[in-house]
């Protein structure tokens, strides 16, 4: 088999101006490495999707960025700062790091006691947005997710699809330089799962930044400049969707793909 390529060998042209660099990323959990020499760029208004299967590290990967969680090796660089290297971090900031990176989760994580609309005002007001502005760039937030007229609503009065919108209006709030989902419908059913793809579609034609895990593999092969197959830890290939998901080289890849069967 042949030696895991990086997507900073794979790109053809490196995009200079990345709002997310990783370089000999390592980290484990209990002894036990989880993530093992990756290497990954995110360049502006670009999108990166990873795959892979359960336990692969997708989500420690994506935690890793906004310094949820601490490397043990490597570097992590967001918008142009290193934030982390060593093992050490090294960002003064990290509230200011978080407004630079939002994230959307797979089970939405929104207050349960407060209004959708609420929930995108409060992100705002902890980062001393002042009241009327956050109101108004909540309301129309919720209108540009589609969800405006559930403004005064609740989660648990909100359907999956609606619950996932508010979350993406919520981390748009603070104006993120590069949005991290980590499966973001991987809880919804068929019909909200279109609704949210449908948003994050637009997202992407607007020229936001995303580094996105998703099963979504139709989703990823139609948005992303770059897939990723993360597989135990390691990058084990990455590329251009229709070389990744059509055309793979390495035989795990292909192994991935095909425990999708049809559905892909
Ligand atoms: N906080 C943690 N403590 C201990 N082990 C963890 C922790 N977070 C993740 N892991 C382990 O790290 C591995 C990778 O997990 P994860 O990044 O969640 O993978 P994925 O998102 O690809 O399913 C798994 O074996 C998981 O059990
Ligand atoms: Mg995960």
């Amino acid at each position: 088999m042949t030696e895991p390529v990086t997507t900073t060998e794979i790109t053809t042209s490196p995009a200079t101006d990345a709002v997310v660099r990783i370089d000999g990323l390592s980290k484990s959990f209990d002894g036990r490495l989880v993530l093992d020499d990756v290497h990954l760029e995110v360049g502006r208004g670009r999108i990166v999707s990873v795959i892979g299967q359960s336990g692969g590290g997708k989500t420690t990967l994506m935690r890793c960025v906004n310094l949820l969680e601490r490397p043990d090796k490597g570097m992590v660089e967001v918008a142009g700062e290193v934030v982390h290297q060593g093992g050490r971090t090294v960002c003064r900031d990290l509230a200011r790091l978080r407004r630079t990176v939002g994230m959307v989760f797979q089970r939405f994580h929104l207050f349960p006691h407060l209004t959708a609309v609420e929930n995108v005002v409060l992100a705002q007001r902890k980062a001393g947005i002042p009241e009327q502005e956050a109101l108004e760039r909540a309301v129309a937030l919720l209108r540009r997710v589609n969800v405006a007229h559930r403004a005064l609503a609740q989660p648990e009065q909100l359907s999956g699809g609606e619950q996932q919108r508010v979350a993406i209006a919520r981390a748009l709030a603070l104006k993120p330089e590069v949005l991290l989902f980590d499966e973001p419908t991987s809880s919804l059913d068929p019909e909200a799962t279109r609704e949210v793809l449908s948003v994050m579609r637009e997202l992407a034609a607007d020229g936001m930044t995303m580094l996105l895990v998703t099963h979504e593999l139709p989703f990823a092969r139609e948005v992303a400049d770059h897939v990723v197959f993360v597989d135990g830890g390691r990058i084990v290939e990455a590329g251009r969707p229709e070389d990744v998901l059509d055309n793979p080289a390495q035989d795990r890849t292909r192994e991935f793909l095909a425990s999708y069967g049809t559905a892909s």
